[in-house]
């Protein structure tokens, strides 16, 4: 116990070197100067690849299920399968084998996929590990001329980011954040919706990840994530809220996130898991069981988002877009909001005086913004392959087409770093009595240059 504790004040010690606050009170960290010769992602296209070789590391829950939905996905085949244990690898093969797949299985240590990494036939390394191994394989792949896709959340350090967007940047890699929520059908369309003007400017958005993982604790492999809980403080599962509503505010698109403030509640129900696992009490259980944090743009936009995943509170990823004019929510009923004509003679007495769209009435409103990505063809293949309702496919759909073409990933490296970023610097606000923490520029300097979220398409 003595030693945990002696590690967790030498980390704190550490980040407070790293980070300094200045005279304004605002933390800053350092952003190291992009080396001499190497440029930014931003739009970068790679050589078009006819028929993408997948190779998969990491077929745990998150992993098979990948693979299940890859088969069904044209525009690539899975050249590889890795896991370091041989049974999972085993059950996916065979999986693959009933399909008509010959794959070839890497497994047996946990370095097993550096042979998948440096195996010619796979052109894109997807990696549905723990979160601890996330990094260092995708540095790899890259390293070793392989595109990367890193399932959520992709990073957990400020430097992992940092290393992900320099070794993008040198090796000329696609290095992709794996945010199927970006892709869920509400938020496609209001995201259409929100592009066309129809809440006005979008001023504020709210985004969390509000899932009771009572359930889930005892599946992950070796019991990294309550491991991860139990050691780390701070939002530690951002993407799924943040990533979407990053989006509707063309965050490196002609905005940019500037800094950021975390408030957490103690660890209640969080030490009570590991006493039920271990018999022993738990007194330095880090992660607390409710953590906001508010983010603010350069444009004077905010951003609130959440986490909560100890307690029995519903399902929710808010997604909220609050324009001048207009609202969409997405929990617990979708809705979209505008505003309405004054009755001449006002009743002080109800509280909402906006145009409020539900149901059948939402569905024909949202009917008019179609998102470019979701053709009919495509919403049809989605429900039927499914994977999250056929989130987790329109997105995969979406990567492969982009690679199948030479074109410009819908993510790039840079939403990758500043949705993960979160993790560490919502940390370091807590560390330091929730002061306001700098969120740095990870396209130094780039990111007014392209004016609004887009998608690309083959001419
Ligand atoms: N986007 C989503 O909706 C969603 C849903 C669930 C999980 N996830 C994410 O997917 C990832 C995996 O989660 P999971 O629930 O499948 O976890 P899991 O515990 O079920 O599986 C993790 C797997 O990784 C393997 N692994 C660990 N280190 C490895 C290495 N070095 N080489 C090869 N294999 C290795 C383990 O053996 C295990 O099979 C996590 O990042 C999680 O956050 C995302």
């Amino acid at each position: 116990m003595k030693a945990t504790r002696f590690l967790v004040v030498c980390a704190a010690a550490a980040m407070l070197f790293a980070s300094c606050a200045h005279d304004d009170g605002i933390i800053r960290t350092p952003t190291p100067a992009r080396p001499a010769g190497q440029e930014d992602m931003i739009q970068f296209r790679a050589e078009p690849i006819e028929n993408v070789g997948v190779g998969i590391v990491g077929v745990g829950d998150r992993g098979s299920g990948a693979v299940d939905r890859l088969t069904y996905v044209p525009g690539c085949h899975i050249a590889a399968v890795c896991d370091i244990e041989p049974d999972r690898v085993q059950k996916n093969i065979d999986l693959l084998a009933s399909r008509g797949q010959i794959a070839t299985p890497y497994s047996g240590s946990d370095e097993a996929y550096k042979q998948l990494c440096e195996d010619p036939a796979v052109d894109l390394v997807y990696i549905c590990t723990d979160w601890l191994h996330h990094v260092p394989i995708a540095l790899y792949a890259m390293e070793h001329g392989k595109h990367v896709a890193i399932e959520v959340p992709s990073a957990e350090t400020l430097q992992a980011c940092w290393d992900l967007v320099n070794t993008s940047e040198r090796t000329r890699q696609h290095c992709i954040i794996l945010e199927n929520c970006c892709y869920d059908f509400f938020e496609l369309t209001a995201l259409a919706m929100a592009q066309a003007g129809v809440f006005g400017e979008v001023i504020h958005a709210e985004g969390a990840y509000n899932h009771n993982l009572d359930p889930f604790w005892n599946g992950y492999w070796h019991n990294w994530r309550l491991d991860f809980n139990q050691t780390h403080r701070g939002d530690l599962y951002p993407t799924h809220g943040f990533g979407p509503v990053c989006q509707a505010l063309n965050i490196h698109r002609g905005d940019r996130l500037t800094t950021l403030v975390s408030m957490d509640t103690d660890p209640f129900n969080g030490p009570k898991l590991v006493e039920q696992r271990t018999g022993k009490p738990c007194t330095d259980f880090q992660n607390g069981d409710v953590t906001m944090t508010m983010l603010r743009t350069a444009k004077g936009k905010t951003i609130l988002i959440e986490h909560d995943v100890m307690t029995p509170r519903p399902y929710d990823r808010m997604y909220q877009l609050v324009g001048t004019d207009g609202y969409a929510g997405k929990y617990p009923v979708e809705e979209v909001c505008l505003r309405a004509e004054m009755p001449e003679d006002v009743n002080y007495q109800d509280l909402d005086f906006e145009k409020v769209y539900t149901g059948a009435e939402l569905e024909e409103l949202m009917a008019k913004y179609p998102n470019p990505i979701l053709t009919p063809e495509l919403k049809a293949m989605a429900e039927e392959v499914g994977g999250h309702g056929g989130m987790d496919f329109i997105m995969d759909y979406r990567l492969m087409y982009c690679l199948n073409h030479g074109l410009p990933l819908d993510m790039d490296v840079y939403d990758l770093a500043e949705w993960c970023c979160v993790t560490e610097l919502s940390r370091i606000s807590l560390q330091n009595g929730c002061k306001p923490v700098e969120i740095p520029d990870f396209t130094r300097g780039a990111w007014d240059r392209v004016k609004g979220f887009s998608y690309a398409f083959a001419e």
